[in-house]
Order: C-alpha cells, then structure tokens, then sequence
C-alpha cells in the first residue's frame, strides 16, 4: 500500500466523526460532502515527516473517473483560486462534483468530492452535520469558529433547528436539559472580492440520560395508616425516584389466604427534565373486608445493592379516628375549662378591685399612718362662701365628709372651718395644715376655681406633683361635663382619683362611693363605732 493511503486510512478510523482539520484546518477524509453555493476548500494535510521541498511542484488536477486527470489552473474557472497546498471555490457549485488530485512531485494524493444541493426548507445539509451527545446536566457547548475562513468573517450567527438564538462571544455554553437536543447551526458570513458568501456548520446535538445511578427511594413515610371502610374500594399509590433499570413492585401476605380483591396497576413512568425517572404504581382493593385489614402492604423499589419499601396498614376508619379523637377532644375541653376559670377570675378582679384592696388591707391590719408624722388623713378644700346655691356642697362637706370618715371609719380630717383658728396667716396656716395632711380632698363645682381656696389647690397640687408627698381625691359632686376651669396639672390625675357623688346611690356605708373614697384613703386600722346605723341618716340634699 502506498505510504499516502496507509497514513488517509489511519486517520480516517481516528478522526471519523470529528473534523476537516489536522494542523489546523486541512482536509483529511477522502469522501467530502460539500454545499453547493458555499465557500469551499481542499487543503493537503503537510505531516511533520515532509518538509517544503522548494524546488518541488506541486500540480492539481480533476477526474470525472479515477486516472482521468485535467490539470486545474487559475484561469479554468474563475470560481476557483489555487495557492500551493490548497484548492479554493467561491462558491462550490453541484458541476464541481468528482475526484481531485494533488501532484508533488511522484507522490498523488486523492479525494473525491460530492457537492449536494441546498436544502429549501432547512438551514444546513443534513449531510453534512456532526453528531454530539451530551450527558443531561452536563455541559452543553457550541462554538460557532472557523479556523480557515477566520479571517474573512464580517459576522457569524447561531440557530437552533434554524431559528435564530441568542448566544455570547460566538459560544453557547449552559448545563444541558433535555429541551437542548437539536440541530445547532453557525453560519458564518464573509467577503470575497466585495461579494458575501456564507458557510455553514451544524451539529447534531443529542442529549442523553445521566449514566450515574442514583440510591432509589420510595417517596413519603415508611409506614402508613390508611382509614378504610369496610364493603368500599381504595388506591394505594406508591411512588419512587429510581434509575431507568430499577423495579418497583408491590408485595403483601398471600400464601395462606386468597387476595383476588387486590390488584396491582401498570406502572407509569415519567422522566423530569433533568433526567431523573419518577414511576409509580398503584395497588387497587376492591370491596374490602376483614382479611385485608392489619396486614402490610408494601411498596419496594429495588436496585442492584439496595431496596427502600414503604408499608401500608388498612384500618377501620373508627378505630383511626376514635383514639387520638378521645385524647384530643379531652384535652381541648380541659383547656377551654381553664381558660374560662383564669378569664373569670380577672374580670372578678378588676370589677371587685377595690373591695378585694379593702379586704386585704384590713385582713393584714396595715396601717401606713403611724410612722409618717403627720396630724390630718386628709385637708377637705370646698368653696367656703357659703351662698345658698351652694348649700349642699358646704353641707356635704362640713357635715357628711366628717361623718362618714371620721365617725364611721375613724379617719382624721381637717377642716378649715372646724380645725382653723380664725385670725394669723391664713395662707401660711393653709399651707402648713395641707403639709401635715395625707390626702388632700377636693369637692368640686363651678364656682371653686374662682374663690380664695384656689390656693389649697394650687398649693395641694404642689405637694402632689412635685415633692409627692400628698395625693389628690377629687370628688365631683354636682356632675359637670366642662372641665376646662381645672389647671392643666389636675388633668393629668388618674381618672380613678376622681370620684362621683350620686345623690341617691351613694347614701349607704356600702356603697362604691364611699368605698372608693376609702380605697384612696390611707390605709388605717378602723375603729368602728357600733352605734352607727347601716345607712346615713336622710340628707336635705335633694
Ligand atoms: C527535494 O526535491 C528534489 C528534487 O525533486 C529531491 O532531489 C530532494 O531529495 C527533495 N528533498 C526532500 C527533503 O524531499
Ligand atoms: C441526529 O441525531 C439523532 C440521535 O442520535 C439521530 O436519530 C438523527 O438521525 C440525527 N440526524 C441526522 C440528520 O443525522
Ligand atoms: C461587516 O461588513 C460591513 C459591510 O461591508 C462592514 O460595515 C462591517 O464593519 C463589517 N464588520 C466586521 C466585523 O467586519
Ligand atoms: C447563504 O448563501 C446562499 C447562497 O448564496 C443564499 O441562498 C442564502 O440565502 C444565504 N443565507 C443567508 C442566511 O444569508
Ligand atoms: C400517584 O402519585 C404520583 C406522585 O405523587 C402522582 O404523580 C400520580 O399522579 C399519582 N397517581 C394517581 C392515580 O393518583
Ligand atoms: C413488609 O415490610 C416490613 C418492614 O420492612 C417487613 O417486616 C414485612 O415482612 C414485609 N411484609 C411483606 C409481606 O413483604
């Protein structure tokens, strides 16, 4: 065999399926497949055992037959450009079809060409397209380059099955799907003596299934309770992420007894776009009875080192529902019973707050009274003009107050009237009286603001806010809605420390006015007088 053809066939069984190139870009396979109308070329592939041989020749030729030779020149067609080692076309046309052969001085070397037509509905020969696998999830890569034309290229664009697609810097490159398989086409486009020309290179892609096995697992819990009725029907479905070789089976107790209810369904099959295998089965129990209660059913994919089961337990719906029904239903009464309980007991409080206050104080026989060093409980501040249209404050006042907290809860009051000695310094006298007094009440109405004993209130309010050391009681004994009269500073008292005279309610002992008052009172020891009657003897209040 000639030294030429032994090397053609060596390389041929190597590069089959690969390229045109070796160094590069020279034309190695004997059969060539060629598109009429593109740019074409055959190149002598120069081994690195021949050197350029200046002084050799080096002649083309074509034959429609073997041995049947017609020397090519530049001026036999203007399609065609001969340079040494290489044989141009601009373009390659179908009348180009045959055998060329290259002259080096007694050495030949062959290719036959085939030139074939332009596909009309499709973008590429499919003749002419090289087929690529690619694993699913692998790296997908197209490069649309051409080694030879590189040069002459003005623009290159890439189709998918002949749409166009977006791509980066000449290359696609992604992780493959299954949606990638398809032809891939780079048209490359370039000038020739100021006409375009464009050449084609396609790639058969192919996707194909991930040869790394996955463990196969049946999907959901291992074990599995399922309420049934007996006399109905029920699916077990059962699924599994497997390999494409993996079984998955059911299997129950059947030796014994007849199951001629129980049927297992065709598998189904599905395949995610990434390649992993999804199959399910469903194992079908018509008209249950007895028989196919409490036993397992199981599900079992397996594969050559492993299996995974998953087990399924028909009971009867009652037994199912019954105990976690009893369990639960016990639990959330016990909890709404405490609930209950603990809502009471709040709302008792707040509403019986006071009363509760009052008992504790008197259960623990607190008195806060003895060790502070003052004379008065509490400074009683009232409109003193004593007009008739404020008589029954003035009574309430001079008369009530004192009646009640002092006779009947044995509290000490002073009141200006009763406790003053007329004459000296009256404001000093007040503000000396209001420093040795716990509590400082306030009966108000209309008219108190614009009197003299502003300054109780004033000087109360002092003590009150600033140094702390008496708190305010205000009593509102004539209801008014227009509280704009009272300086800012008695507007931020809590409104608990307001309290409200109701003419007819608040006569009794027991009544919340008083025990309000009471509350706000210092807490002391009481020295209950026996022959108190229950309720205040009746009052020309109204
Ligand atoms: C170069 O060609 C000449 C004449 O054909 C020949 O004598 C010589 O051996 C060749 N040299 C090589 C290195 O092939
Ligand atoms: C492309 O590849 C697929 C899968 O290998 C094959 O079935 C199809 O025939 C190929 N198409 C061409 C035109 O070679
Ligand atoms: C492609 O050709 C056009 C028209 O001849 C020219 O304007 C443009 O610059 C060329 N682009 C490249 C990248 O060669
Ligand atoms: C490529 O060239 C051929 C022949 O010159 C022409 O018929 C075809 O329309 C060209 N394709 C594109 C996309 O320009
Ligand atoms: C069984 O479960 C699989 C996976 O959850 C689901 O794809 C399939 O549709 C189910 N079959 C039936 C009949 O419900
Ligand atoms: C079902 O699976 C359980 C747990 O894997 C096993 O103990 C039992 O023997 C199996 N039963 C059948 C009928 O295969």
């Amino acid at each position: 065999m000639h030294r030429g053809q032994l090397l053609l066939a060596f390389f041929t069984f190597m590069c089959i399926s690969t390229s045109d190139s070796f160094e590069g870009h020279c034309t190695l396979r004997y059969n060539i497949t060629a598109v009429e109308g593109e740019p074409f070329y055959l190149k002598y592939c120069l081994f690195p055992s021949e050197h350029e041989n200046e002084s050799t020749t080096i002649k083309w030729y074509k034959g429609n037959k073997p041995h049947e030779r017609v020397e090519l020149s530049s001026s036999s067609s203007p399609r065609v450009t001969l340079h040494d080692y290489v044989l141009e076309f601009w373009p390659v046309e179908l009348e180009d079809n045959g055998f060329y052969f290259l002259q080096m001085g007694n050495y030949t070397h062959e290719w036959e060409l085939h030139v074939i037509r332009r596909s009309k509905d499709r973008c590429f020969a499919e003749k002419r397209v090289k087929n690529k696998s690619v694993e699913v999830k692998k790296r997908l890569q197209v490069s649309c380059e051409h080694i030879y034309y590189r040069k002459l290229i003005n623009r290159t664009s890439l189709y998918k099955n002949c749409e166009m697609i977006e791509y980066n810097k000449n290359q696609l490159q992604k992780n493959a799907e299954f949606k990638d398989q398809g032809y891939y086409t780079c048209m490359f486009f370039l000038y020739h003596h100021a006409k375009l020309f464009n050449v084609t290179d396609t790639f058969n892609i192919t996707i194909v299934e991930d040869h790394s096995n996955i463990i196969p697992v049946v999907l959901g819990p291992k074990l599995n309770h399922v309420g049934v009725e007996l006399g109905n029907d029920v699916q077990l479905n059962c699924s599994a992420l497997l390999n494409k070789k993996n079984k998955l089976y059911w299997n129950f107790q059947e030796e014994n007894e007849e199951y001629s209810n129980v049927h297992e369904e065709e598998e189904i099959r599905t395949q995610s776009s990434e390649g992993k295998w999804l199959a399910s089965k469903i194992l079908r129990i018509e008209n249950i009875n007895e028989k196919n209660l409490n036993i397992l059913y199981n599900c079992t994919v397996a594969s050559e080192g492993a299996t995974d089961t998953r087990s399924f337990i028909l009971l009867k719906k009652e037994d199912l529902i019954d105990i976690p029904g009893h369990v639960f239903t016990r639990g959330m009464i016990i909890a709404v019973l405490i609930l209950g309980i603990v809502v009471c007991l709040v709302i008792v409080g707040v509403i019986y707050r006071v009363d509760l206050a009052l008992f504790y104080r008197h259960f623990m026989g607190r008195d806060e009274t003895l060790t502070d060093g003052k004379t008065y409980d509490a400074f009683v501040s009232y409109l003193r003009e004593c007009r008739p249209e404020h008589g029954e404050e003035h009574t309430f006042a001079v008369e009530i107050l004192p009646r009640v907290l002092e006779k009947h809860f044995g509290y000490k009051l002073c009141i200006f009237e009763r406790d003053v000695v007329p004459g000296g310094a009256v404001v000093d006298e007040i503000h000396s009286l209001i420093e040795k007094s716990r509590r400082l009440i306030i009966v108000l109405s209309k008219s108190y603001m614009s009197n003299e004993v502003r300054y109780e209130l004033e000087s109360g309010l002092h003590e009150a806010l600033v140094e702390r050391k008496i708190k305010i009681i205000l009593i509102e004994f004539t209801p008014f809605s227009d509280f704009t009269f009272l300086p800012q500073s008695l507007k931020l008292l809590k409104s608990h420390r307001v309290l409200k005279w109701k003419a007819d309610k608040s006569l009794s002992y027991n009544s919340r006015f008083w025990k309000n008052l009471l509350y706000l009172m210092p807490a002391k020891m009481v020295k209950p007088c026996g022959d108190e009657p229950e309720v205040l003897p009746m009052l020309s209040l109204s």
